[in-house]
């Protein structure tokens, strides 16, 4: 099925519901201001020096150039510095709240779902605003952008850092994805937000939700690859759509 709008019938799915999980994209903070990686929004912006963001973002170069990587990824987290929250951001927040279970469950790394407000969050990409040694694995925020060193020092070792983000070639962190495939086996409703549902592991969470028994609903401006599973496709921002749930009906 496919809408425009939060019908009553998927208010009445949202009212019902008492286990959900969220998958979430860089779609839903594409109206923060955060350009998507795929679909829609300016793209052209993922070649940098002249280098594509799948090199840049790569396990090779951080091995063999840490320095490039963090003057990349400084690059990036100086676009993100002022960007806030958007009303999506701010929804899923207050869902968290309202549910017997909810898991918030994002690709996303520029942690404005944790500047919204949202608390019980699995972060499968890691966190941009965050470093990992290289040495003794130990993780630090690292805030301050530009950054003073390149590369941070790890405040446990002094050795050098990487940014603790998962770069391309690399497995997600361990044990946060088995957590989030239980968490969407274990929902009744289970939501994909502003995901092209191209990457994986994650793009298979909501086959694991649906193949369990949950009821998934999809919003998106664009259909996109897991429509064809979806029960609910709603074509909107998410923006604009998310609050439509909470909003008070006649
Ligand atoms: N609201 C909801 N969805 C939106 C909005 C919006 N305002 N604007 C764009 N979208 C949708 C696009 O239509 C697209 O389907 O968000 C999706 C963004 O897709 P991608 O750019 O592919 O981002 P994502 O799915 O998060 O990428 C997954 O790929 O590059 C890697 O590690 C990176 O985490 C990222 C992963």
């Amino acid at each position: 099925m496919v809408l425009t709008e939060v019908t009553n019938e998927l208010q009445t799915m949202f009212d019902n519901a008492r286990r959900v999980a969220v998958l979430t994209g860089a779609g839903i903070s594409a109206e923060s201001g955060v350009p998507t990686f795929r679909g829609g929004g300016d793209s052209s912006i993922w070649t940098w020096r002249g280098r594509p963001v799948t090199e840049l973002s790569s396990a090779e170069l951080i091995a063999s150039n840490p320095t490039l990587v963090w003057e990349w990824f400084d690059y990036r987290r100086g676009m993100l510095l002022d960007l806030q929250p958007n009303a999506g951001h701010y929804a899923l927040a207050q869902w968290e709240r309202r549910f017997e279970e909810f898991t918030l469950i994002t690709q996303n790394i520029d942690d404005l779902h944790r500047t919204a407000g949202s608390l019980n969050m699995l972060e499968l990409h890691g966190n941009i605003w965050r470093a990992r040694c290289l040495r003794c694995r130990s993780t630090f925020e690292a805030r301050e952008c530009p950054l003073e060193q390149n590369p941070p020092l790890c405040l446990a070792c002094g050795n050098a850092a990487r940014p603790d983000v998962v770069l391309f070639g690399e497995m997600l962190p361990e044990g946060i994805f088995e957590r989030a495939e239980e968490a969407s086996a274990r929902a009744d409703l289970f939501f994909v937000i502003g995901t092209s549902a191209v990457v994986y592991p994650a793009a298979s969470l909501p086959i694991v939700a649906k193949q369990s028994g949950a009821k998934v609903i999809e919003i998106n401006p664009e259909e996109t690859d897991i429509s064809f599973l979806v029960d609910v496709t709603v074509l909107g921002k998410a923006g604009e759509i998310l609050p439509q749930f909470i909003k008070e009906r006649g």
